[in-house]
């Protein structure tokens, strides 16, 4: 019997974890018992050195006895918490990376930790595409002024006009898990996708129908610019007042990436001035950004609270990553996306 502890949330709920177990862990025994922690109704964010988790270290201390598997999105795996339970082997976090877990003191205790990349890179790219679509049209904010009482029929006038996909110069920073899907919808809208990411093959871009760029080059060419990069202390403020003055005036420009990679504050002016056409944004340099944020009263901007990932299918998803890794690790196979690799050969109890 192998004791399992299902830490869901309001998202990815524990009955989601207990079901995906269920379904592909038949041939163990399994003991699971279930956790709600509280996101989203609560923000997550750090518990005791790990960063955005959800609940307490109590609720783990005193969830955890017994337990040996863990399946969770948001449990915090500190290191009080890995310390005060030498019988855990198993961490299997849904998300794409496992920040609620303190992987060194995890490798330390021989725990094994893995993660979901790509859950939710299928929703991901479909709300960057509908915030391109939105940008393009002005469709959110049109829709807000006819509510109000404004019929915007003056949005035909040549100067107010939006812009299309089919013909124009997309252009996305970062061509990862969901830079590809954009690109692939974006490519049946007819535009010519331009791409910047250094670790981009040049075969693998021909194959696609996209032309790799360096970022300079992108930014000049694209009427359209979609960020999809990872934040890294390399990427920090990647898009700066310098590279943005490429752009060609009245370009569209969208983050549903991560906040760090765009300095915002020279985003109010570009956009007064009419050298950026749009602006859509999902994610901030602080969530939620303050009440009176600048860009809330520039023209053109449209904000959304860091949803791009929010879909129903991205839950069912993760859970079922998750139940596989837990699958594949009770067997004694290797599981498909480990953090701390160095702990399967040092426990020596998992076929590579
Ligand atoms: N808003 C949301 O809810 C939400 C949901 C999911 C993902 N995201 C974010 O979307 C982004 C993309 O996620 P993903 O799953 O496609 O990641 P990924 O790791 O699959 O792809 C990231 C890509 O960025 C590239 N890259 C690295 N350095 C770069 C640089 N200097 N310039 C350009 N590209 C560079 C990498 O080579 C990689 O191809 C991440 O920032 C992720 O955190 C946001």
């Amino acid at each position: 019997m192998t004791s399992v502890l299902a830490a869901g949330d309001h998202f990815v709920g524990p009955h989601l974890f207990a079901d995906a177990l269920h379904r592909q862990v038949p041939g163990h025994d399994l003991d699971v018992s279930t956790l709600c922690l509280p996101w989203p109704v609560e923000p997550f964010g750090p518990v005791a050195g790990v960063r955005e988790a959800s609940g307490t270290e109590r609720q783990m201390l005193d969830a955890l006895p017994g337990v040996e598997v863990v399946a969770t999105q948001m449990a915090p795996i500190t290191a009080d918490v890995l310390a005060a339970n030498p019988q855990l082997r198993f961490v299997g976090v849904c998300r794409g990376g496992p920040v609620n877990v303190d992987l060194d003191a995890a490798t330390e205790h021989g725990v094994v930790v893995s993660y979901a990349p790509g859950r939710n890179a299928a929703a991901a790219a479909e709300f960057a595409v509908g915030l391109i679509l939105a940008a393009l049209r002005r469709i959110p904010g049109s829709d807000a002024e006819l509510k109000d009482g404004h019929w915007r029929g003056d949005y035909y006038a040549y100067d107010n006009a939006g812009l299309e996909l089919d013909g124009s110069t997309a252009g996305l920073v970062g061509y990862g898990a969901i830079g590809r899907i954009v690109a692939r919808v974006l490519r049946a809208f007819g535009a010519h996708v331009l791409v910047a990411d250094p670790f981009v093959r040049a075969e693998e871009a021909a194959a696609d129908g996209v032309e790799p760029v360096e970022l300079d080059e992108l930014l000049r060419r694209s009427s359209v610019v979609s960020l999809h990069a990872r934040l890294t202390p390399e990427t920090e403020h990647l898009l700066n007042a310098d590279n943005l003055a490429l752009l060609p005036r009245g370009a569209v420009l969208v983050n549903s990436a991560r906040g760090g990679l765009l300095d915002y504050t020279p985003l109010p002016e570009l956009l007064k001035s009419g050298h950026l056409g749009a602006l859509a944004v999902d994610v901030y340099d602080l969530e939620p950004p303050p009440r009176h944020w600048p860009l809330f009263d520039a023209p053109n901007v449209i904000t959304t609270p860091h949803l791009a990932g929010a879909t129903r299918q991205t839950a069912h998803r993760a859970a079922e990553i998750v139940a596989g890794e837990i699958a594949r690790f009770l067997d004694g196979e290797r599981p498909r996306f480990v953090a701390n690799p160095d702990v399967l050969s040092r426990i020596g109890e998992v076929r590579s």
